[in-house]
């Protein structure tokens, strides 16, 4: 049985981090004896030039971190340690020292609490011979297999929050309120923020949209009556034809990824000149990150942890857990993996918000 197991959080952070480190940890010590160490920030944490830098994670260590935002071992995303960015510009493959630094500390199986990005670099890994075990963490919630990610319910609710509140001014003003949410390349928060803030119109990464179409949804609710709209655009919507918007600066000094944004701006500039709409944009941003999480968040991220403490003692290799209907179940980390789980442009959620009146553009 293993022995020594380390836990790593990996990509950007969301609610609920802490409450599987906390899961993780104390299920393995308490059910199976089992030694837990911390890695600090990711991948980065095992290629410090002093040593890797890890810590012990007790009972004590975890106590109290259930409903604090954030992660106690920090993060990082910089990118793949197979292509990390190198002083000077390029990358270099430094996978190999990763390797040698787990098998330095004895680490039997590494627990990786991360997005698409962490479970594609531990898979890689695993086929070089690291085992891994994977819990699914992103408020884009847009990993496959698992009905839903830890981090995703607690950035809906503070998106419609957001919302809740924009309905209010957006009546007293007379005026059209977009909101730019999160969620990469996949609608999910704009969808379920939407619906539940009672958004008038939702644009999606899925559904390319036509700003007459919006501009004719708008002017139809201004003739009925209605004093005010609410437009929820998620970061990585495009008009039909475009390509997404990306802001001009890249994600860290270390790093050539893009960064999704200036959708929300677009849409309310749009907006006003096509009908002459007093709008007005707000950009949620990393407020979707931060924080407590959630109660669901906080049960799904203990439920994982405990999973893949489990796992982990009964020896699995390269698999993750996955929330499948009420159950906790688990699957091979690479079909996890094999491509982004997306909004159905034709689904039963698409089409109940467009039961209500919902527009999507398109
Ligand atoms: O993947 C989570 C996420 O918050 C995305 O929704 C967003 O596009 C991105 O990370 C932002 O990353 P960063 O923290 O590097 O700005």
């Amino acid at each position: 049985m293993a022995r020594r197991i380390a836990v790593s959080t990996g990509g950007g952070d969301c609610p609920g981090l802490n409450a599987v480190i906390r899961a993780v940890a104390t299920t393995l010590i308490r059910d199976y004896g089992i030694e837990v160490f911390g890695i600090e920030t990711g991948y980065d944490g095992l290629l410090g030039r002093g040593g890797a830098r890890v810590r012990p994670l007790t009972e004590a260590t975890v106590r109290g971190i259930l409903p604090e935002g954030g992660t106690i071992l920090g993060t990082s995303n910089r990118g793949s340690p197979f292509a990390m960015p190198r002083e000077g510009g390029g990358t270099v493959d430094r996978s190999e020292e990763i390797i040698r630094r787990l098998n330095d500390l004895d680490i039997d199986t590494v627990v990786t609490i991360g997005g698409d990005g962490s479970m594609k670099i531990a898979a890689q890994l695993q086929d070089l011979g690291v085992n891994f075990v994977g819990v699914p963490k992103t408020i884009d919630n847009d990993l496959l297999i698992t009905d839903v990610t830890f981090g995703f319910d607690s950035a809906v609710q503070v998106a419609t929050e957001a919302i809740d509140r924009l309905h209010s001014t957006a009546d007293s003003h007379h005026r059209v309120m977009i909101v730019e949410v999160m969620g990469r390349d996949a609608g999910w928060i704009a969808l379920h923020a939407g619906i539940a803030g009672g958004a008038d119109v939702i644009l999606i990464p899925e559904i390319p949209y036509a700003i007459d179409v919006v501009v004719t949804s708008l002017v139809k609710r201004a003739r009925s009556g209605q004093k005010s709209s609410i437009v929820v655009v998620a970061e990585g919507a495009a008009e039909a034809g475009a390509g997404a918007m990306y802001l001009d600066r890249p994600a860290s000094t270390h790093s050539a990824a893009r960064r999704l944004g200036g959708i929300g701006n677009q849409v309310a500039e749009d907006i006003a000149e096509a009908c002459g709409a007093d709008t007005r944009a707000t950009v949620l941003g990393h407020v979707q990150r931060g924080g407590s999480p959630s109660p669901f968040d906080r049960v799904l991220a203990t439920r994982f942890g405990c999973a893949a403490a489990h796992l982990v003692a009964s020896g699995a290799k390269g698999r993750m857990v996955a929330l499948r209907g009420a159950d906790i179940i688990d699957c091979a980390i690479v079909d996890a993996i094999a491509k982004p789980k997306l909004v159905d442009p034709d689904g039963e959620l698409v089409r109940a918000a467009r039961s209500l009146g919902v527009s999507f553009g398109g």
